[in-house]
């Protein structure tokens, strides 16, 4: 077919044609989405980070076949970290040993943040944070251990600071909004910053 006969056949089927090239697209997003589903972690050779002609692609585990067996997730990496630990599908030292490192006892305190807005507030959880995480990684350089000493604000954990600097990183990322601004004003779960403490 030249142009001319392709231009009048459109022009002639121009709804027909639309309806086809609409479904086609369609098709292709549930393709696409279905494909997504199936492998959530692009392949080595694929993952634009590791060179797929170099000698240790074929040494490294496929991150599906390391991940694949845990909690799913929508967003981030595609892994629930927190359930997979509380499901006891995996267990980080700190919390088959708590006394690790001879760190405090993990009973800090739950945070609640309650800056007034419209956003639901923020249940900060030091205990899903010191499974992992000495006190050290975050006290004093990122956060007081003062209740509302440390001016968090949205604005900069977008741009990588303070919460950030983990959430969109190494741990779910901020626009999973309701995650972290769990707790609606209000809610009978609101209770004082800093006495929400838990045994
Ligand atoms: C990793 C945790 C986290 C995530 C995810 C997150 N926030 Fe926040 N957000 C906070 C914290 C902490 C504060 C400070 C709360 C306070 O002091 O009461 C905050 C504060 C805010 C505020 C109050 C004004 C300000 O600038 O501090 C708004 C509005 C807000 N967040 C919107 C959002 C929206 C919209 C999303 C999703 C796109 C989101 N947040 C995702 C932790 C988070
Ligand atoms: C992931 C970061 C993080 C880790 C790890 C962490 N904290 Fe915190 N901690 C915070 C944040 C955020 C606050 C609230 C700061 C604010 O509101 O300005 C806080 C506040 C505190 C407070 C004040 C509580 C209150 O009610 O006044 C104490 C005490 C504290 N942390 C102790 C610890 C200890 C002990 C550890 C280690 C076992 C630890 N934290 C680990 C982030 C962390
Ligand atoms: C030093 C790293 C680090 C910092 C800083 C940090 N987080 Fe986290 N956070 C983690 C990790 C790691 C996890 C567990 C993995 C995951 O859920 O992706 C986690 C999990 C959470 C969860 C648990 C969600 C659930 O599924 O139960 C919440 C809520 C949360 N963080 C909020 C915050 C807020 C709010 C701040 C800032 C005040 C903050 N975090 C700062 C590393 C950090």
């Amino acid at each position: 077919m030249n142009a001319l006969i392709v231009k009048r056949f459109y022009m002639n089927n121009w709804f027909f044609v639309r309806w086809v090239l609409g479904l086609a697209a369609f098709m292709m997003l549930l393709a696409d989405a279905s494909g997504a589903a199936a492998n959530a972690w692009a392949p080595l050779a694929k993952d634009d980070l590791h060179d797929p002609k170099g000698p240790g692609i074929t040494l490294l585990q496929e991150p599906s076949e390391g991940l694949g067996t845990l909690p799913r997730d929508k967003v981030g990496n595609m892994v629930n970290w927190v359930q997979a630990v509380s499901k006891g599908v995996i267990s980080p030292l700190r919390v088959q040993n708590p006394s690790m490192g001879n760190l405090p006892p993990m009973q800090e305190p739950e945070i609640m943040m309650d800056k007034k807005g419209s956003m639901n507030m923020v249940l900060f959880p030091h205990k899903v944070h010191t499974m992992w995480l000495e006190c050290s990684n975050c006290h004093p350089a990122i956060f007081e251990t003062k209740v509302g000493a440390s001016n968090i604000m949205m604005e900069k954990i977008l741009n990588g600071e303070q919460c950030g600097l983990c959430h969109g990183a190494v741990a779910f990322p901020p626009t999973d909004c309701n995650r972290c601004h769990s707790v609606p004003h209000g809610s009978q779960n609101a209770k004082p910053a800093g006495k929400a403490a838990r045994p």
